[in-house]
């Protein structure tokens, strides 16, 4: 036997409930099977072994570029269409390794202290729209928030029409993909035809022309008037020279830029979205959370705000009970490999289930009750907590999305008192290639003095 144990049904069943229920697909199979187990979602991908321990995850992430293991950039066609085909997602070995190179600078270090101020900005601009008494979705609001926030850290623009242009195209495409059954096309390959103004694909293929133009046309601005003032990410990745001395192509720009852009504003949104509904939830968190945030007596200095304990745990605790990215991104054995008692032969696509791991009940005890503490109480190993993922294809906007949130909830719960307008349950549902809350709405009781 070479691939452990999984559902036999015929694999349009199991991608349709992969595609429909995630999470109770994965319980189902987790409670049938263990540890690891195969699924077969198209025939055209094959089999592929989903493992949760953190000893399977641990061999996996430490040795995902070595001669057991690769992460190729192929299997992650479904970006393909959105991000092109010379985003970092979909980039294997050599090619893959020098374009982490160039992103990573751009989201790290000194870079992460002019970021700080811009999210508090936006946070109070957006927040500044809402209307006492009036019911607002807590989605849209937060991907207001993390759209102008990527789209200025990436680009460093701040108003005008393309500006406006990008940001309402952008928000279309991403929300078409909030139904699953109109973006099956990125599940189904065969599905991507034009059939006209009604066919998903068509309407999303003539969008992403006009978001293409739009950044062809501020590359093509930015070259033809240089400011050597600007230090946005475009301007940086511009700049940026691999190690051959060789400067982005335009396509690879464009990619680089549309990968930042949607990746770095959907996932940051949802666990936005998830982090206001539990603190609002659950009045022992959000009184918690208060009184953290009241020691600081009224300045919420980036610096400070990231070091918070008890926001800290917030945030964590959110990533951990639905992470947004359900499965790292899938790996495949070079040669052939024992893994806690399957003998995978060479070539088999192996993923981490990232849901099952924050699941398990020998590390976190009661695995669906929401609760910060945990995190206070003990430490977890890069193998048992993984919301971003782990070895060459961790999540490069990790330390932005982490700032991020924890910017926007402070930002939040100080400027406003928010409640949720209605107290129907709010569930986990697949939206395009992540998972995030059913929809719901919040309103604002009450704006506090501005700190
Ligand atoms: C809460 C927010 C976020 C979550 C939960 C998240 C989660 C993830 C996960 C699970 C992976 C796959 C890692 C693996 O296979 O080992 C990933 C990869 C990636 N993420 Fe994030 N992410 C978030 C925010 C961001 C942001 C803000 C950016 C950029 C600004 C970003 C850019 C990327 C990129 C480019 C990759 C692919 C890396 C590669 O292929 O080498 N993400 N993320």
């Amino acid at each position: 036997m070479s691939l452990p144990d999984g559902p036999t049904s015929p694999s349009f069943w199991q991608m349709f409930q992969w595609i429909t229920m995630p999470f109770s697909f994965m319980r189902g199979c987790s409670r049938a099977y263990g540890d690891c187990f195969t699924v077969v979602l198209s025939q055209r991908v094959g089999p592929m072994a989903l493992f949760s321990s953190p000893e399977a995850l641990r061999i996996i992430l430490t040795a995902d570029d070595s001669e057991l293991f690769e992460a190729p950039g192929e299997l992650n066609e479904a970006f393909e269409p959105l991000l092109g085909a010379q985003s970092v997602i979909g980039l294997s070995g050599d090619r893959h390794r020098r374009m982490r190179q160039l992103l990573m600078p751009t989201l790290h270090g000194e870079r992460m202290r002019s970021y700080g101020q811009l999210i508090q900005d936006i946070t109070r601009e957006v927040m500044s729209e809402w209307v006492a008494g009036k019911p607002f979705s807590v989605r849209k609001a937060m991907q207001k928030i993390s759209m102008r926030v990527i789209l200025r850290a990436v680009f460093g623009l701040s108003g005008g029409a393309r500006y406006h242009q990008l940001e309402s195209l952008l928000a279309r495409v991403l929300d078409r993909m909030n139904n699953p059954f109109i973006t099956s096309f990125i599940f189904f390959p065969m599905l991507r035809r034009d059939f006209g103004p009604l066919s998903p694909w068509g309407n999303f293929i003539r969008d992403r022309q006009q978001i293409d133009q739009l950044v062809y046309d501020e590359i093509a601005e930015r070259q033809n008037r240089p400011d050597p003032g600007r230090n946005d990410i475009l301007t940086l990745l511009m700049s940026a020279r691999d190690e051959s001395g060789e400067p982005l192509t335009k396509l690879e720009l464009r990619d680089e830029l549309m990968t930042l852009l949607v990746t770095g504003h959907e996932t940051t949104a949802t666990a936005l979205t998830w982090a206001l509904y539990w603190i609002h939830k659950l009045p022992r968190v959000r009184e918690q959370l208060w009184n953290e945030l009241q020691s600081l007596d009224g300045t919420l200095d980036p610096g400070v705000v990231a070091r918070l304990p008890y926001l800290n745990a917030i945030c964590s605790e959110t990533l951990r009970i639905y992470p947004v990215g359900m499965l790292t991104f899938p790996r495949v054995t070079r040669s052939r490999l024992e893994l806690t008692g399957s003998s995978l032969a060479p070539g088999t696509i192996v993923v981490g289930c990232i849901y099952l791991a924050h699941h398990r009940e020998d590390v976190y005890p009661d695995p669906d009750e929401y609760r910060p503490e945990r995190f206070l109480e003990r430490r977890y190993t890069p193998f048992e907590y993984l919301p971003f993922g782990g070895g060459i294809r961790r999540c490069i906007g990790m330390a932005f999305a982490q700032l991020e949130m924890k910017l926007v909830i402070s930002g939040i719960l100080t400027g406003c008192e928010l409640a949720l307008a209605a107290n129907r349950p709010v569930r986990p549902v697949r939206r395009g290639l992540t998972s995030g809350p059913s929809p719901f709405q919040m309103v604002m009781k009450e704006r506090l003095a501005v700190h």
